[in-house]
């Protein structure tokens, strides 16, 4: 595979229908949660990027078996306690955040060791957050300051806790969610609200799980050790690879998107709401459920009048990911200044990506202000680069790939060379082959 790409002009009008593969969060708790059912479950358009894949290759290492074809999955569950691995089997998660941090939960009452590893960035990342719950737990961990490779060794005593999550991290919510599964009593969480799919599934599969939602926390009750039987699930589209054909299509002058089957969970839809106040002319069609998902078609179409905004940081959670692609590009294409606060969970990601976003916006000669986590960003609407940039040493964050491929496609400048091709198959495989359909030209 190519590691670079160079794109030398914008993308010209468009107007299509497209799809994208299917949602990643979702993609892992569906793998996750089948190897704990009993008997056969399926998943059709599953994703196939290397963050699904690392999380099939864990469960072999576990010993759950799995078929994998053209778009569908087939894993065969062994209920709740049917793991079985030998004393130091390392499982590797490459630059999953999401498969790393809820394998704890799997491995609560192991009798063997993991060890587990990561990616060069997945290494530099904090698990402390997992790692506080599970030892409350009674999981035994062995790492160096938090960091991976770290070693975890179930407990034959797992104990029910009550535990107030305050990051608003999804991934720290369902790794205890997950380990709760195979505790007696009733495990509590007091959540600031983050993505709800691991609760979702746990509903639709009639698990024992209660929600009761106050004004800035979830207060989530489960009761754990039910059995359940295997089940089938067809995978939405992934909103997050979606936004980056949303903001592409809002900068494109006369263009217009349909990008169908969209997961549109309120808890993924941050960038729609944002979008929509700063101008951006986006409609939701078609909405409708599919086992506790909201699934839904995202029209867009190009948006002259893009404004600034005040991004409320109670909705950071519900966007987490795509705050980069707003900030980097619509913000810096909208008439005056947008605020937005509270960004320190953007250090923790696959890069310190608040880091990234400040470097980027300098690059293409947007004004922009950091203090303590929150930035101002100075909007140019008149905005035209001509100058030939590089964008590199991005620890291979897929995001900040396919964010400097809709600049260069949006923004112009005479030519961009943007590395680490390569990084795109943690999410989104297809992405660069997406937009050449839409006539986008990349060498
Ligand atoms: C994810 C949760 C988010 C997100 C990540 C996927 C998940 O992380 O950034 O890409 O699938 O639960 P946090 O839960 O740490 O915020």
């Amino acid at each position: 595979m190519k590691k670079k790409v160079f794109i030398n002009e914008k993308i010209k009008k468009f107007n299509n229908k497209i799809i994208v593969p299917g949602d990643k969060s979702i993609s892992i708790r569906f793998i996750l949660m089948a190897s704990m059912a009993v008997g056969k479950s399926t998943a059709y358009n599953i994703l196939k990027s290397e963050d699904v894949l690392n999380s099939l290759y864990a469960l072999k290492k576990l010993s759950i078996n799995y078929k994998i074809y053209k778009n569908n999955c087939e894993i065969y569950g062994k209920g709740l306690n049917g793991l079985d691995f030998k004393n130091n089997t390392v499982i590797n998660a490459g630059n999953s955040g999401t498969l790393a941090r809820l394998i704890f939960g799997l491995l609560i009452n192991s009798k063997n060791q993991i060890i587990l590893k990561g990616d060069k960035s997945l290494e530099k990342r904090d698990f402390s957050r997992v790692i506080k719950p599970m030892l409350m737990m009674g999981q035994n961990i062995k790492s160096n300051n938090n960091k991976l490779p770290i070693k975890i060794r179930g407990t034959n005593f797992p104990r029910s806790i009550h535990y107030f999550e305050s990051i608003g991290s999804a991934q720290v919510k369902s790794c205890i969610l997950l380990a709760a599964m195979k505790t007696p009593g009733i495990t509590k969480i007091d959540a600031i609200p983050s993505r709800s799919h691991t609760e979702n599934m746990f509903k639709y599969l009639k698990l024992p799980i209660k929600i009761k939602k106050k004004k800035k926390l979830e207060l989530i009750s489960f009761k754990g050790m039910k059995n359940y039987k295997g089940f089938n699930y067809i995978i939405p589209g992934d909103i997050s690879s979606a936004s980056f054909f949303i903001v592409l299509t809002l900068l494109t002058e006369n263009s217009k998107i349909l990008i169908k089957n969209v997961n549109v969970n309120s808890s993924r839809t941050g960038i729609i709401d944002i979008l929509k106040k700063m101008n951006g002319k986006i409609k939701i069609k078609n909405k409708r459920i599919y086992k506790g998902e909201e699934i839904a078609d995202i029209e867009c179409e190009h948006s002259p009048k893009l404004k600034g905004i005040k991004i409320n940081p109670s909705i950071n959670s519900r966007t987490i990911d795509e705050l980069p692609l707003i900030f980097c590009l619509v913000c810096a294409k909208a008439k005056g200044i947008s605020y937005a606060k509270n960004l320190g969970e953007l250090r923790h990601k696959e890069q310190d990506r608040l880091k990234f976003v400040i470097k980027f916006l300098k690059m293409i000669g947007i004004k922009v202000i950091e203090k303590n986590n929150n930035l101002k960003i100075y909007g140019n609407p008149n905005l035209k680069l001509n100058g030939s940039y590089i964008v590199k040493n991005f620890m291979k964050d897929h995001r900040a790939f396919m964010l400097a491929c809709i600049a260069a496609l949006t923004l112009g400048g005479k030519s961009w060379s943007i590395h680490d091709l390569d990084s795109i198959n943690t999410s989104f495989p297809n992405f660069v082959s997406l937009l050449k359909n839409l006539g986008a030209k990349i060498h």
